[in-house]
């Protein structure tokens, strides 16, 4: 054989309480190529990739790397293993600087044993500069955005010198420009003989960047094929065991009155003046790149942030938001970008997540009204296809798509008037993704208004009746979906050089 495998696992077998997660599965990665797993939200992949970082341990079977069989019982056996995994729910330690988080556990150290700061700086800007990555190494790391932080983590992968590299969905929270910078990453790791084990539910990326591809279901394998000889339906119908007919179920909806008015809404420094109008009925889609301000305005409409000027109407009265409490109460819904910091509630349980913000509905007169939390909480669970043992079960333990419907499901059972959703489908498989589009469609035509910011750009095209760009923290123009395309989206999304200097 011509080619060298450097991984081979081999009948790994995995159960959680109720959940045989990985039933007897193998998969072999060969040096200096792609190799993509993918499956639908909970199919096992993120745990098979833990087993191979050293966070799991498997019940049975066996890991070869270069021919050698290892066992890998933590992490660090991992990296002295040269394995590196980059996590599908980043962890980064907020109060620490960048440099302090790439190099967490393996400090470089002065003569004196003692953490050299200074160093860890330089080290972290020479890879930064070596992969034309924009962030300064000195930052604290909760002033990052979710995208720099994810650059960050991948920045952290690499600098292991690991020779397999684990992505697990590494381009969920960042946008078109950063992809392509990272795919180009790839392509040189590659070329250097590293192997990437790439995880993502981005259909297009996976025949752009993998040399092979990986299809598990409900904790099998079930494929390995070269990605040359699949293509995009195929691909879906290993996935999710049929065929899937429609992408973009967007059905017609009757476009109402005004829902909400916003005008001039401004946040110094972050959002400027941003003024339009949500119809009931409409999914108003808000496009732009990443840093353009489009998650701040909703969380400066749900009022997580103050703003500076501007009023919000609904249903023709002006409300005043200063607190998310105002804004519920107001009927609006907001679905946050970034689950693991602000949505999840990792200890309690599916139910406990998904009732937390109708809670009130469900308790009148202080009586909490179990039976009706039951039957709610399940019809959602059924509708969104939800993959969980119970509703008892802790959501921390469910996988990265199935903790998003989760939340969705939140949202949906406050039966907002007004639903904003950010990245509705981040993470989530095909089959659920459709699934989310089709139940977003039915909101509208039931008369909800929807306002939606996505960086899937075949998402926004999709399901927008009418799109807003962002840019820099203004509107810089707007399209209907009639006349909405790629190319037009990106142009409004690309600032002009120097703005400011008017
Ligand atoms: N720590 C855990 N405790 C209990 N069950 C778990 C745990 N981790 C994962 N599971 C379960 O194992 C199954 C496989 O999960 P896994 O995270 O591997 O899926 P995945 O393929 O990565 O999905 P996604 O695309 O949603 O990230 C799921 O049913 C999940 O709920
Ligand atoms: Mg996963």
């Amino acid at each position: 054989m011509a080619e060298e495998v450097l991984l081979r696992m081999t009948g790994i077998s995995k159960l959680f309480p109720g959940v045989q997660a990985l039933d007897d599965v193998h998969l072999e990665v060969e040096a200096g190529t792609v190799h993509a797993l993918m499956g639908e939200n909970g199919a096992g992949k993120s745990t098979l990739m833990k087993v191979l970082a050293g966070i799991y341990r498997a019940d049975s079977g066996q890991i070869e790397l270069g021919g050698r069989t290892v066992t890998i019982p933590d992490s660090s056996t991992a990296l002295a293993n040269g394995i590196a995994m980059i996590h599908q729910e980043l962890s980064p330690v907020p109060a620490m600087s960048v440099a302090e988080n790439m190099y967490l556990g393996r400090e470089p150290t002065n003569r004196l044993g003692l953490v050299d700061h200074r160093k860890m700086v330089l080290m972290a800007q020479a890879v930064f500069d070596r992969w034309s990555i924009a962030v300064n190494p000195k930052s604290v790391m909760k002033e990052l955005s979710v995208a720099q932080m994810q650059m960050v983590e991948i920045a952290k992968a690499i600098s292991t010198d690991a020779r397999l590299i684990i992505m697990d969905e590494p381009t969920s929270a960042i946008t078109e420009r950063e992809v392509e910078h990272l795919h180009r990453m790839i392509g040189s790791l590659k070329a250097s003989g590293v192997a990437v084990i790439y995880i993502t539910h981005k259909m297009d990326e996976v025949f752009k960047i993998s040399d092979f591809v990986t299809v598990f279901r409900d904790g099998k394998h079930v494929a390995t094929l070269p990605a040359s000889q699949l293509d995009r339906g195929k691909l879906i119908s290993l996935m999710v065991g049929r065929e899937l007919t429609q992408m973009f179920p967007k059905e017609h909806a009757e476009i109402g009155e005004v829902a909400m008015s916003v005008r001039d809404l401004t946040r110094k420094g972050v959002v400027e003046d941003i003024s339009f109008d949500l119809r009931k009925g409409e999914i108003l889609g808000l496009a732009g790149l990443m840093g353009a301000g489009r998650t701040e305005v909703l969380e400066t409409l749900f009022g997580i942030h103050k703003a500076d000027a501007g009023t919000i109407k609904i249903n023709g009265k002006v409300v005043r938001v200063h607190a998310p409490a105002d804004a519920i109460a107001a009927g609006m819904g907001l679905l946050t970008e970034d689950r693991k910091l602000t949505g999840i509630m990792g200890v309690l349980t599916v139910r406990d997540n998904m009732i937390v913000a109708s809670l009130p509905t469900y308790s009148p007169g202080w009586v909490v009204q179990k039976g009706r939390i039951e039957a709610a909480c399940t019809g959602q669970k059924d509708a969104l296809a939800i993959k969980t043992p119970s509703l008892d079960q802790v959501i921390k333990n469910l996988s990265g798509g199935n903790q998003q419907k989760v939340l969705v499901s939140r949202w949906l059972l406050t039966l907002p008037d007004i639903l904003m959703i950010d990245e509705p489908t981040r993470g989530i498989d095909v089959g659920a993704k459709s699934e989310i589009h089709r139940l977003m469609s039915g909101l509208a035509q039931q008369g909800k208004a929807i306002l939606m910011v996505s960086s899937e750009m075949p998402e926004i095209l999709g399901m927008s009746d009418r799109i807003l760009v962002m840019a820099g923290g203004r509107i810089t123009g707007e399209l209907s979906r009639a006349e909405a395309t790629q190319e037009k989206v990106l142009e409004l999304a690309t600032p002009m050089v120097d703005q400011s200097a008017a």
